[in-house]
């Protein structure tokens, strides 16, 4: 079977992904530092496991050698760490993509890229396409555009089949609950799980677009097999409006004793987020996205079985 990469293969997405693509029989490489990633998330048994930072273009040359398509995965996530350290960000995310994409010029291969929906910072018109116009607002947000913007020039320069989605809220089994910078779905789980109240900012009336990490397999693996190509971004959600209050509401069918205290709005934090996904439906047309309330019904199942496994990882306080 085909070889294949996944960088950030010891993260929650990459993980999933590295897990479906064994299973479907491929031969699986994964790239990845452990900076945040779980060396427990790997199966080393079924997959060759290089722990190599994507900063290292030697290593990383090495590690990808052979592989027909790259999932590059790996990037330094959350934006309030990219504030304190924003040139740590960018070597990862803009010159390690870099790097990735050179790995992938030398041995022909399909670079399919996680970019994030952050780039439209401070374009607040909704629901969001690939026409507008883009202000990145953090050097997160910033550092996934320049890995963008190089994914689209290896395309054009260098003729590299590149796939390049930008991803919004993604959750799922998998993702870490318990650190300083936890997504608020696995967090709120994880709290309710201990009998804690969660705090919500705001008065409950945000909503995202959230998608469930198996959409995401389906659509990067589809990627893979039929080689579908984008031209510039294609936004990776589907135009749900799922509102922090209905959330709750699922979660106390889970959890009826959940507490929820309301906290002032937080400065910089996004009232909604939403898709317009005319180009992911023309493009995967054969993709159906999982319910919201099933998806998430599975990852209160997965944590409360399995949630033991992700937590107290790497505390990523630099
Ligand atoms: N989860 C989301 O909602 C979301 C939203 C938008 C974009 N994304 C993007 O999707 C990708 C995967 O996200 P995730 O949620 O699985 O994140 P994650 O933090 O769980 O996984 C990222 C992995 O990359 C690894 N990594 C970090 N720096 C590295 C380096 N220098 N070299 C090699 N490996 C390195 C980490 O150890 C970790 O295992 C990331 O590129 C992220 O920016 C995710």
């Amino acid at each position: 079977m085909a070889k294949v990469a996944v960088t950030g293969g010891a993260g929650f997405i990459g993980s999933n992904l590295t897990r479906r693509l064994i299973s479907e029989g491929y031969d699986v490489v994964v790239v990845d530092d452990l900076s945040t990633g779980l060396i427990s998330n790997v199966d080393q048994e079924r997959s060759k496991f290089h722990q190599v930072s994507i900063t290292d273009p030697e290593a990383l040359n090495n590690a990808l050698k052979g592989c027909g398509t790259i999932f590059h995965l790996a990037a330094r996530g959350s934006v309030p760490r990219s504030i304190k350290n924003p040139v740590a960000t960018h070597d990862v995310n803009a010159t390690g993509t870099l790097n990735v994409l050179e790995a992938a010029r030398a041995n022909g291969a399909h670079v399919i890229f996680s970019s994030s929906s952050s780039v439209y910072g401070r374009n607040m018109q909704l629901p969001k396409d690939e026409s507008m116009w883009l202000g990145p607002m953090t050097p997160y947000a910033a550092s996934k555009l320049a890995g963008e913007g190089y994914v689209q020039a290896y395309s054009a320069a260098y003729g590299v089949p590149t796939t390049l989605l930008r991803f919004f809220n993604v959750f799922g089994p998998r993702q870490r609950p318990d650190h300083e910078y936890a997504a608020v779905l696995p967090k709120w789980i994880w709290l309710a799980m201990q009998g804690q109240a969660i705090d919500i900012y705001g008065d409950g009336t945000a909503s995202r677009d959230f998608t469930y990490v198996d959409t995401v397999l389906d659509i990067a693996i589809t990627a893979m097999k039929e080689k579908v190509l984008t031209e510039g971004a294609m936004n990776l959600a589907y135009g749900n409006r799922i509102f922090l209050n209905e959330t709750i509401e699922m979660l106390k069918k889970h959890f009826p004793d959940l507490q929820v205290n309301y906290k002032p709005e937080r400065l910089g934090d996004v009232k909604e987020s939403q898709n317009d996904p005319v180009l992911l439906k023309k493009l995967f047309p054969s993709v159906q996205p999982k319910p919201f309330e099933v998806a998430l019904s599975e990852t209160v199942d997965w944590l409360k079985e399995f949630g033991q496994s992700v937590a107290n990882g790497p505390a990523t306080v630099d």
